[in-house]
């Protein structure tokens, strides 16, 4: 089975897939970890980032692990680099490089051959696994998601300023849903899962019942008279 997470930065999708496939003990994809992964990589060697062919070639030779929550890129453990403010701003012509996201699509359905799995990312349902059987949005305010990355920068020790995480999260969203690659949108037959006043567990919670639900056969046809 395919379980699909997308939704914009901070509406909780990371931490709610990771738990999601741990409960499950399935396979979890982190695909902007993906995307941030080949940019590392891309800058280690030198490959000029408007490079896009040398990109979509990086994306299908490297080999990227989801390991106990780390990520292993041909068996380097990358976790910490690739969310550095520097991988982060890389990334960006890197996820919008066409070539790169058809690359990206077929690394993406490999991984998912064969196994249950949760994938979470920006275009997961609607365009690399239109086919999964349980497609989620998840959603938050636009002050909730900042109110989130704010207290995590903080907890981080950083010095950070509500307004100014606020602004860029809303660059950051508007790029997303106005790039013509990869859009940030829900498929249509994606469940909107708005997770603003939610805890980590109760929308971990909602999403293991929506997979119940999907999983429960499908009552049979009442065809008394
Ligand atoms: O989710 P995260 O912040 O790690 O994503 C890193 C970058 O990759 C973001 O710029 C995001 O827009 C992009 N991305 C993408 N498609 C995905 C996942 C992430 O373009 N499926």
């Amino acid at each position: 089975m395919i379980i699909t997470l997308d939704g914009p930065a901070g509406a909780g999708k990371s931490s709610a897939a990771r738990s999601l496939a741990r409960r499950l003990g399935w396979c979890y994809i982190d695909t902007g970890a993906m995307y941030r992964a080949v940019a590392l990589v891309a800058l280690d060697r030198s490959i000029p980032l408007e490079d896009a062919a040398r990109l979509a070639e990086l994306a299908e030779s490297i080999r990227i692990l989801f390991v106990e929550g780390r990520v292993l890129v041909d068996d380097r453990d990358v976790s910490t680099e690739i969310r550095t403010e520097r991988i982060t701003l890389a990334t960006r012509p890197v996820a919008d490089a066409p070539a790169v996201r058809e690359a990206m699509k077929r690394v993406q359905r490999r991984m998912a051959e064969g196994t249950d799995v949760v994938t979470e990312g920006r275009d997961q349902g609607s365009v690399v696994f239109p086919f999964a059987e349980l497609k989620v949005f998840l959603t938050a305010s636009a002050e909730e998601r900042a109110r989130r990355r704010f207290r995590e920068e903080v907890a981080r020790g950083h010095s950070a300023s509500f307004e100014k995480v606020l602004d860029s999260q809303s660059r950051r969203d508007e790029a997303d849903e106005k790039r013509p690659v990869g859009t940030l949108k829900p498929a249509d037959d994606a469940i909107l899962l708005e997770t603003d006043g939610l805890s980590p567990e109760q929308v971990v919670d909602a999403l293991l019942a929506l997979v119940e639900a999907r999983r429960r056969p499908a009552e049979p046809p009442d065809r008394r008279p």
